[in-house]
């Protein structure tokens, strides 16, 4: 009878912790879920810049017309200063740079490209 009553409490035991594990592992996993918001979804500005743009413009440079670069003193000169300009630039650029247009790079890429660009040069 003893022994019956040993193995109950035991089990008991076993019982309570597996719940809190599993309870402190849930809110965990689910708070991880929420902080992967949509628009974090796929390749980051840096990774589209470096596939679209970095050719010509490689550390933020312009290897075809060296005024036009995309560092912050040359672009304010030419009145680039927020994230439409560049995507403006992008659809319908000068003289030597290819068109990017919403079927190479979508709306939301191009948003990317261009607050990489605006915070990294
Ligand atoms: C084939 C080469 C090439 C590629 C690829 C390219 N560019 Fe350009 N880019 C140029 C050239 C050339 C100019 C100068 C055009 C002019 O004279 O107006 C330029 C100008 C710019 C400017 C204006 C800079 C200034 O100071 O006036 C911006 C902004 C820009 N590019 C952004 C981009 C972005 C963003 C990408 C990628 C999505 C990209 N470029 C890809 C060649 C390129």
């Amino acid at each position: 009878m003893k022994k019956l009553c040993v193995i109950c409490i035991v089990a008991a035991i076993s019982v309570c912790v597996f719940n809190l594990l599993i309870a402190a592992e849930n809110p965990a996993s689910s708070e991880m879920q929420m902080k992967q918001p949509p628009e974090d979804i796929g390749p980051t500005g840096e990774e589209l810049f470096r596939q679209n743009c970095a050719v010509c413009h490689p550390e933020g440079g312009n290897i075809i017309n060296s005024q036009k670069n995309l560092h912050e003193e040359d672009r304010d000169e030419f009145g680039i200063r927020t994230p439409e300009d560049i995507i403006k630039i992008m659809r319908n650029p000068g003289p030597g740079m290819r068109v990017f247009d919403e079927n190479t790079v979508s709306d939301r890429d191009a948003q990317k490209i261009a607050e990489y660009i605006l915070k990294t040069f």
